[in-house]
Formats: C-alpha cells, sequence, structure tokens
C-alpha cells in the first residue's frame, strides 16, 4: 500500500477535504502545512509572526522555514507511519527537500477549474478549534455557524477573501504547477478530477490510493 502520500492541487481543491477522509480511512496522519502555520499564527509564535504577512495577502511562506517545520515533525512521527502531505509541497525546492529522507510513493492531483476555485474557497467557512471545513451551499454544519465536529464558531479565513484568492491562484500556477511535472517525470503522480459530490471523488482518490 502507499504509504506517503503528497496531495498537490491548487486551493480549494479540496486537498483538506479529501485528505482528511483519507486520513481517518486509513489511520495516517496528515500533515497540513496551512493548519501549522494558522495555529502558529493564532499563538503568535516566533514562526506565526513571520508567516503571517505572507500568508494575509496569499504569498508563500519562505522555503526555509517550511522546510524546517516539516522535518521537525516528520522525524517526530518516527519509521513506518502512514503519512498524508497536505500543502506541501509547494515549491521544487521543498519537493526536493522532502525527497532527501522520504520516498513519495504517490502525488496524487487534484484538478479543479479556476471559477469554481474561487466559489468554493469564498464561500468557505472553518474552524478555529478542530481545522474542519464546511462551504455555505455544498457542506454546511447542520447548526448555521458552528462546527458540528466540536461545537466552536466557524469563521471565514482571512486569504478566503475573493481579492487574495485570485493571487493564491496566481502564485499557484508560478511555484506549484510545476510540481505536476516534477512528479510526473518520477512516474508518482495521479490525477483525479476534483469536481462531483466529495464522496463521489473520495471514492476515485481511494481507488487511486488502494
Ligand atoms: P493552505 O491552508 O494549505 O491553503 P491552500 O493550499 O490554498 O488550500 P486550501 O486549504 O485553501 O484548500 P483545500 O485544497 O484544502 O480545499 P478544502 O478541502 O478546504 O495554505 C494557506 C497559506 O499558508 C498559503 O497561502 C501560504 O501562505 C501558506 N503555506 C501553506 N503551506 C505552505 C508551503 N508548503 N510553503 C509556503 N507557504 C505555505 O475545500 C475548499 C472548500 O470547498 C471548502 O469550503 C469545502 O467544503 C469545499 N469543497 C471541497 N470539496 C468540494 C466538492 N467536491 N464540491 C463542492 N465543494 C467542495
Amino acid at each position: 500500500m502507499k504509504t506517503k502520500i503528497v496531495l498537490l492541487g491548487p486551493p480549494g481543491s479540496g486537498k483538506g477535504t479529501q485528505g482528511e477522509k483519507l486520513s481517518q480511512e486509513l489511520g495516517f496522519v496528515r500533515l497540513s502545512t496551512g493548519d501549522m502555520l494558522r495555529e502558529a499564527v493564532r499563538n503568535g509564535t516566533p514562526l506565526g509572526l513571520k508567516a503571517n504577512e505572507y500568508m494575509r495577502n496569499g504569498g508563500l511562506v519562505p522555503n526555509d522555514l517550511i522546510i524546517s517545520l516539516m522535518k521537525e515533525k516528520i522525524a517526530s512521527l518516527g519509521e513506518g507511519v502512514g503519512i498524508i502531505f497536505d500543502g506541501f509541497p509547494r515549491t521544487v525546492e521543498q519537493a526536493d527537500a522532502l525527497g532527501d529522507g522520504i520516498d513519495v510513493d504517490l502525488a496524487l492531483n487534484l484538478d479543479v477549474d479556476d471559477s469554481e476555485l474561487v466559489n468554493r474557497l469564498t464561500k468557505r467557512r472553518t474552524c478555529p478549534n478542530c481545522n474542519a471545513v464546511y462551504h455555505i451551499d455544498y457542506n454546511p454544519p447542520k447548526k448555521n455557524g458552528i462546527c458540528d465536529k466540536c461545537g466552536s464558531e466557524l469563521y471565514q479565513r482571512d486569504d478566503d477573501k475573493e481579492e487574495t484568492v485570485l493571487n493564491r491562484l496566481r502564485v499557484y500556477r508560478e511555484n506549484t504547477m510545476p510540481l505536476i511535472e516534477y512528479y510526473g517525470r518520477k512516474g508518482t503522480l495521479a490525477t483525479v478530477k476534483g469536481v462531483g459530490s466529495i464522496d463521489e471523488i473520495f471514492g476515485m482518490v481511494r481507488k487511486t490510493v488502494l
């Protein structure tokens, strides 16, 4: 079975949504750099203070900060643990750093058009406590504005405002899209169309992983 899985795809393609379902089904650890960075920002740590200025306008946090954060996390998990990488790597430099120590079995690319991405992100609501994500039309919480899983009040991420979303898509095309070719050359790339219901997409993701 594939045990080191990288989720690729533009902002809003469903990496968090599908990654969480996969992690529950397989018992793998999901490492989301976005969740880690948002927690660091909330806690006002030195990393959070540095990362905040890049995240607010949809830019990438510098490679050296992200690479050392992830190396530390990976080392803390020990050998033989299944890992789903969500939001990392995002540049060729990060992919090289990951490859230096981890054999990626599968890079799963979720393919979604820009117009759908903007709609998904601007209507996303996120739980600040357990990081669950909802969409106000497609995947609403049972009680308006409240997380089904932990009861916390949901919020809209600062970087989910339309202008910032458009910048994130530009940054994705410039810096992260080249990873599709990168993993294609290594023979570990699989692309799944990320459009349809969350469960339909998960069916395809599951088939690709197992
Ligand atoms: P990060 O949190 O990783 O953001 P992202 O990659 O832009 O991805 P998102 O979390 O926005 O989207 P997603 O693909 O997970 O989609 P989701 O499942 O939520 O990063 C944030 C920032 O941190 C970056 O901009 C950068 O500054 C920094 N950063 C992070 N990692 C970094 C790195 N490695 N290097 C440098 N900087 C880094 O779904 C989106 C919405 O759609 C939800 O509302 C969901 O309910 C809905 N939805 C999901 N699936 C469907 C479906 N099938 N149909 C309808 N709606 C759906």
